[in-house]
């Protein structure tokens, strides 16, 4: 595996590079949700390029990109043994100049729910989303359902400007106990990583609702508000839309995303089913 640093060392040897090739792109620390991914790129590409960077851009401010956990060493032996070919670890000025070009998230899709509650992340997000996209000009790049918003808008992105990777979406990994994996879990302490399984919890609770048949969203809704606010210190939102994150009054089956985000403690926290 390389390790590559700059822009001039990584271009060089993803030049060498020849076949198909598939992109994994993180923040770091990672954990078996970013495995997943770079172990599926691994089976269906010849070649694999992980990036970690933690985008400044993407983080509004008084968020946690200051103590945004960072675990170089370890997530450079996680990406050898994986396979990994090419690992790309740049400085910020190695992606960033004074005075960029912007490209922003849509007006709507882009800021409700986790643009809602985020103004501008996700501008931040596709901005660097589509740097790693051109910089590895990859077959296909692989992302987690964990962030679903995050997915819908980056497949809207390589729609919009005739991008030609292939987007591949990927099921949710979790705990035993049915947490979602996160970096973010990192900052959970015992009691707080408790009160957090809510989530998944009522998420579980819904899923089953509507296997037994129910399918209103308000009637859904309410039974998860009454799973998580004894347990999240802020619940910010429960909402059924369907994948154009459009919100639906009635689920409707093979089209639904069930999501939540709430606080617990100081760590914010998201989740979500598909239906
Ligand atoms: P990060 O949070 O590090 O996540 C990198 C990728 O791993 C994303 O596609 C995310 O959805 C996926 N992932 C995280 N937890 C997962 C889980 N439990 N199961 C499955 N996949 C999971 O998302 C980002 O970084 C950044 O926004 C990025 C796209 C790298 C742009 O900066």
């Amino acid at each position: 595996m390389v390790v590559a640093r700059d822009y001039k060392s990584f271009t060089e040897v993803r030049d060498g590079l020849k076949g198909t090739i598939g992109f994994v792109p993180t923040m770091g620390a990672l954990h078996e949700g970013h495995l997943s991914l770079i172990r599926r790129a691994r089976e269906e590409n010849d070649h694999v390029i992980v990036s970690i960077f933690v985008n400044p851009t993407q983080f509004l401010e008084g968020e946690d990109l200051d103590k945004y956990p960072r675990r170089e060493e370890a997530d450079r032996k996680i990406c050898e043994l994986a396979g990994v070919d090419l690992l790309y670890m740049p400085t910020t000025d190695q992606i960033y100049e004074e005075d960029e070009l912007c490209i922003g998230a849509p007006k709507i899709r882009g800021y409700i729910l986790e643009g809602a509650k985020r103004p501008g992340h996700f501008d931040g997000m596709l901005q660097v989303v589509m740097k790693l996209l051109n910089l590895s000009r990859a077959d296909r790049a692989y992302f987690g359902k964990k962030d679903a918003q995050q997915l819908a808008l980056i497949e809207q992105m390589v729609r919009n400007y005739f991008m030609k990777t292939e987007i591949v979406p990927c099921e949710i990994v979790r705990d035993a106990d049915g947490l979602a994996l996160s970096s973010r879990n990192l900052y959970l302490s015992d009691e707080e990583r408790r009160r957090a399984l809510s989530l998944s919890r009522a998420l579980k609770k819904a899923g089953k609702l509507i296997q037994g048949g129910e399918r209103k969203s308000e009637v859904i809704r309410s039974v998860m508000t009454g799973v998580l606010e004894p347990e999240v210190t802020k619940l910010e939102y429960v909402a059924i839309v369907n994948r154009k994150f459009q919100p639906l009054e009635e689920v409707v089956p093979g089209e639904t995303i069930i999501l939540v985000a709430a606080w617990v403690g100081k760590t914010r926290l998201i989740d979500n089913l598909w239906v």
